[in-house]
């Protein structure tokens, strides 16, 4: 895992002196809140519905015990004794007293954390596949290069005005867990025919009110060109992309407007002047950041503890099928542990959690701990003769439930609950779906199934790129929820379609019901997934299901 450079640490202190003196005229009242705006957004602190909120970057999901005991202490002492996980590998806190907000960012200092960043038109936190460094399909490790692009964006002159906030994700393996479509810029690793690593480069991802998915700027980038091209791509961003209106300032926009082709052009012409100008110390750097990644010391022990479990406990069997992930070690298996049980707020984690979660991950998963986009926690690094003892903790503090990429396992924004932007509530919506399908008891059968959800347009809870998306509207001071089908966030990432008129708030989780049982229905083998039927049977017997009335008009 990176480190702090002595050059980080004296940075981060004095951004933090600067900032408790702008909270302190704040109070005194010698700023105005309008005044203070600016300065609070650049060290991540919105105003939110009820209260300020701190977002706080996790730079591409990776923790260690002691930063995930620190935020727990954070959230004890200064909150309301939990964190909320966002799909952008932040952890956010809804409740901070304003006055305690310098003492936060010093406390995350400690363990080598920051807000910056995190808000306004700039780069944001760079997000990477949660299984990296460990996934059994992985081409090379994306950590190093979402590190490399974290320490150049970080306070970098000629980007910290950008006409929107830009996103940037990083996958290194087939199976793209970082949505990479759906950032304004993608990098998914891949090698050439000469076996060379390198970059195909996507550009004009993202959600939102005009969702996009992501075109392909280079196939192949080597990855020693990374920097230059990826700054080439913000200046060509930063001068053509619209200052006018605020809905159409994403580079998607950009991209879309100009052509793709046209961005090309520019984007290679600026890029032969950046590489001249990109002395090699780049290179350095990287190879550097590179030597912090390196593989944690595996252990060898015997599985016979493993297996008997397996065969003796059912509630373990069914844990180890559907939590666990292959890792490219034999003997090791990737852990991803839900922070939904059913009926709770997905993405929140109490301190209590967050400690059991680093105490597990400094005794059995070589001390590192991942955040996924989907908001759940991951334990990289799991031997698994650890896998029995660490089933038996997790259960203990109800963090063992089975239900990994099930119709349970919902992103959420934070809706109506928190967000000062929403027309509707989204936490609640989540909770009844997953408290419904558990009484079912259906939720093994229907098997591999993401369901998303958003409060308003701007699309936080990624509702597009779920296989089954809900959007909740405000129409005429009543919440109404539209679904969207056959949304994909992953290689074949595709934007859902809408299924037709939206829902009302009681009449939401009925229709899901009937979505499901259709699929039950229509599904020509139990393997084959929602996704899959959706793709091969259309909207139509979907649409049916969802509006029967318009059957019964029809016949
Ligand atoms: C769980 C909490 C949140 C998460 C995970 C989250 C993450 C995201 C994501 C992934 C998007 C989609 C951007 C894209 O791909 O184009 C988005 C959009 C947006 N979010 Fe959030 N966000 C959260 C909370 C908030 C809050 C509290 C605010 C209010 C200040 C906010 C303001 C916005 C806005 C205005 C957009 C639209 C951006 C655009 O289309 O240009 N978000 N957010
Ligand atoms: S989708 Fe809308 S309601 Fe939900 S967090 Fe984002 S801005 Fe807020």
């Amino acid at each position: 895992m990176y480190s702090y450079s002595e050059f980080d640490h004296a940075f981060i202190k004095e951004r933090n002196k600067q900032f408790r003196a702008q909270v302190e005229r704040r109070i005194d009242g010698s700023l105005t809140e309008d005044e203070f705006k600016p300065l609070r957004l650049m060290n991540g602190l919105y105003l939110q519905l009820h209260a300020y909120m701190l977002r706080v970057a996790i730079p591409y999901g990776t923790l260690n015990s002691g930063q995930m005991r620190q935020l727990a202490l954070i959230a004890e002492k200064f909150d309301k004794g939990y964190g909320h996980f966002t799909t952008r590998q932040n952890i956010q806190f809804n409740w901070p007293k304003l006055r305690d907000v310098p003492d936060i960012l010093d406390a995350l200092a400690e363990v080598e954390m920051h807000a910056i960043q995190t808000s306004g038109n700039c780069v944001r936190n760079v997000t990477a596949d949660h299984f990296a460094g460990a996934a059994a399909d992985e081409i090379a490790d994306p950590r190093p290069t979402a590190e490399l692009l974290r320490q150049w964006s970080t306070d970098h002159p000629e980007f910290a005005f950008l006409g929107r906030k830009f996103k940037i994700a990083v996958t290194g393996s087939e199976t793209d867990r970082a949505v990479t479509k759906a950032h304004d810029i993608g990098l998914r690793m891949v090698r050439n025919d000469a076996g060379e690593a390198g970059y195909e480069v996507i550009v004009g991802g993202g959600l939102g009110r005009t969702p996009m998915i992501g075109k392909v700027l280079r196939d192949f980038l080597p990855v020693e060109d990374l920097l230059p091209y990826v700054e080439s791509i913000l200046q060509i961003y930063n001068r053509l992309g619209r200052r006018d209106n605020k809905y159409k300032a994403r580079i998607k926009i950009t991209v879309h407007e100009n052509g793709i082709e046209t961005i090309r052009d520019l984007v290679e012409e600026r890029f032969t002047i950046q590489r001249a100008a990109f002395g090699g110390y780049d290179q350095k750097l990287f190879a550097e950041i590179k030597k912090a990644f390196a593989a944690p010391a595996f252990i060898s022990a015997s599985l016979d503890g493993f297996l008997d479990a397996q065969n003796k406990d059912g509630a373990f069997r069914s844990w180890v099928d559907t939590n666990l992930s292959a890792h490219r070690e034999a003997d090791y298996s990737i852990v991803t542990i839900s922070i939904k049980a059913h009926g709770q707020t997905p993405g929140d984690a109490t301190a209590d959690q967050m400690r059991v979660l680093a105490d597990i991950a400094e005794e059995f998963g070589h001390n590192e701990l991942r955040i996924s986009h989907e908001q759940n926690v991951i334990l990289p690094h799991v031997h698994k003769s650890h896998l029995p003892a660490i089933y038996a903790r997790l259960k203990e503090a109800g963090l063992a439930t089975a239900n990994i990429g099930l119709i349970s396992d919902i992103i959420a924004c934070p809706g109506m609950d928190y967000c000062a932007l929403a027309t509707a509530r989204s936490i609640p919506v989540a909770q009844q779906i997953a408290t419904r399908f558990d009484e079912l008891k259906l939720e093994h059968d229907i098997g591999a199934l993401k369901i998303k959800i958003s409060g308003c347009i701007n699309a936080c809870g990624h509702h597009h790129v779920g296989h089954i998306g809900i959007l909740g509207l405000d129409r005429a001071g009543v919440e109404n929820y539209q679904i969207t089908l056959g949304g994909d966030g992953t290689e074949t990432a595709t934007i859902g379609e809408r299924a037709g008129p939206g829902f009302a708030y009681d009449e939401i989780v009925p229709a899901i019901e009937r979505l499901i049982y259709a699929y039950l229905d229509i599904r020509d083998s139990e393997e084959e997934t929602f996704l899959q039927t959706y793709r091969r049977v259309g909207l139509e017997p979907f649409k049916l299901a969802l509006y029967p009335e318009q059957q019964i008009a029809a016949e």
